[in-house]
C-alpha cells in the first residue's frame, strides 16, 4: 500500500531535517506518495499565506503529515509572534482532531518513559479575552477547558500504552491542589479508566514535583499522562534530560484515524544556524519512525528506532548524519 504523506519543511532547519527524515524512510524501503506544502512564517511574510482552508481539506485525505518547524525563519526575520504556531500547527492539531501528542524519551540505563500529552484542549483552546483592553483597568482571562470527552480519550490512550509498556506504570501528572477543578476532571477520569486496567500500577504527582524527578530520578517514570500545558513544558524539560532537544521526537496523533496524524520533532526553527547543515536531523528522523510505526509499517519503524538508539554516535553535517542513519537502516 503506498501512504500519502504530505511534507510541510516550514522555516529555518525545518527543510533541512525534514531531507534527512526523508531519506532514511526511503533508505528503510517504505514506499509514499508526497505532496510538499510551502508554508510558514517564510511564506506569511512572502504574500501573507498562513494555511489556506482548501489545503486543510487536502490534508483530511493523506495518510500522515511530516512537519520540520515552523517560526522564525532567519535571525531578526519574524512574523508575528505566534501567528503560524497557532495558525498551521495548533490549527492542525484541533481541525484534524490529533488529540494524543505522543513524545519518547530514552537515554539509557536511566530514562524510559514516554509523555501522552493532552492535544486539543486546556489552555491551548483558546477560551479567554481581553476586557477595556489598553486601559489601566484591562482585563486579560485565559481559561482551561477540559471535557469528559477529551480528558476520558486521552487517559485511556495512556492506559493502553502503560498495558504494552515493559513496566505497566501511569503516572497523571497535574496541579490539582490548586486547580481544583480541571485537577478534580482529570484524577476521577483517570481512577475510572485505572479499575479496567487492574495489570497497570498508577500513581499521581504534582507537576513542580515531576519536573524534580525528571531531572533527579527519571526512572520513576514509564508512561506519563498530563494536560496541553504541563505535557507542553514537561516535554521540553524531557528532551533537555534526555540528551538534548535535537533527540526529541514527536508525534500528533488521531488514534480514531478521522484525519492525518502529524510528526515533528520538539524543537523549533533554530534560525541562527538555518541553512548551515549544523542541525542536528535525529529529532525528525525518529518522529519520523514513528509515523512509520503509526502507518504500520512496523518493520521498518523498528529498524529507525534501533539505528537512533544511541544517537550520541553520529556527528557531523545535517546530511552526513541522515546518510549514517540511512546506512544503518539499510543494512
Ligand atoms: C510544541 C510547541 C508548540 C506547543 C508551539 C510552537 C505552539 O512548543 O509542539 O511543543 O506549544 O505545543
Ligand atoms: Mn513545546
Amino acid at each position: 500500500m503506498t501512504h500519502r504523506i504530505g511534507v510541510i519543511g516550514g522555516d529555518g532547519i525545518g527543510p533541512e531535517v525534514v531531507a534527512e527524515a526523508l531519506k532514511v524512510v526511503d533508505a528503510a524501503g517504505v514506499t509514499y506518495e508526497r505532496t510538499d506544502y510551502d508554508l510558514g512564517a517564510h511564506r506569511y511574510l512572502e504574500d501573507g499565506t498562513v494555511l489556506p482552508d482548501e489545503v486543510l481539506e487536502e490534508w483530511r485525505g493523506l495518510d500522515a503529515l511530516l512537519l520540520g518547524a515552523v517560526g522564525d525563519p532567519a535571525p531578526g526575520v519574524a512574523a508575528p509572534p505566534g501567528l503560524v504556531e497557532r495558525g498551521i500547527l495548533l490549527r492542525m492539531r484541533f481541525e484534524l482532531d490529533q488529540y494524543i501528542n505522543f513524545r519518547p524519551f530514552r537515554l539509557p540505563p536511566r530514562i524510559d518513559c514516554e509523555v501522552i500529552r493532552e492535544n486539543t484542549e486546556g489552555t491551548y483552546a483558546g477560551e479567554g479575552g481581553f476586557l477595556r483592553k489598553g486601559t489601566p483597568h484591562e482585563i486579560a482571562t485565559q481559561g482551561s477547558v477540559n471535557t469528559r470527552m477529551g480528558v476520558e480519550r486521552c487517559v485511556r490512550f495512556a492506559f493502553e500504552r502503560a498495558r504494552n509498556s515493559e513496566r505497566h506504570q501511569l503516572h497523571l501528572i497535574h496541579k490539582k491542589n490548586v486547580l481544583t477543578f480541571a485537577g478534580d476532571l482529570w484524577q476521577r477520569t483517570f481512577d475510572e479508566v485505572a479499575a479496567e486496567y487492574p495489570d497497570v500500577s498508577t500513581g499521581y504527582d504534582h507537576i513542580d514535583a515531576a519536573c524534580i524527578h525528571f531531572v533527579e530520578r527519571p526512572e520513576r517514570y514509564d508512561v506519563i499522562v498530563t494536560d496541553n500545558l504541563f505535557g507542553d513544558i514537561l516535554t521540553d524539560l524531557g528532551g533537555a534530560v534526555a540528551g538534548g532537544v535535537g533527540y526529541a521526537a514527536s508525534a500528533n496523533l488521531n488514534p480514531a484515524r478521522t484525519g492525518p496524524s502529524m510528526f515533528e520533532p520538539v524543537h523549533g526553527t533554530a534560525p541562527d544556524i538555518a541553512g548551515q547543515q549544523k542541525a542536528n536531523p535525529i529529532a525528525a528522523i525518529v518522529s519520523a519512525g514513528l509515523m512509520l510505526e503509526f502507518l504500520g509499517e512496523s518493520d521498518a519503524a523498528s529498524r529507525v528506532a534501533a539505528a537512533c538508539e544511541r544517537p550520541e554516535r553520529y556527528s557531523g553535517s545535517t546530511s552526513g548524519i541522515g546518510d549514517a542513519v540511512a546506512a544503518a537502516v539499510a543494512s
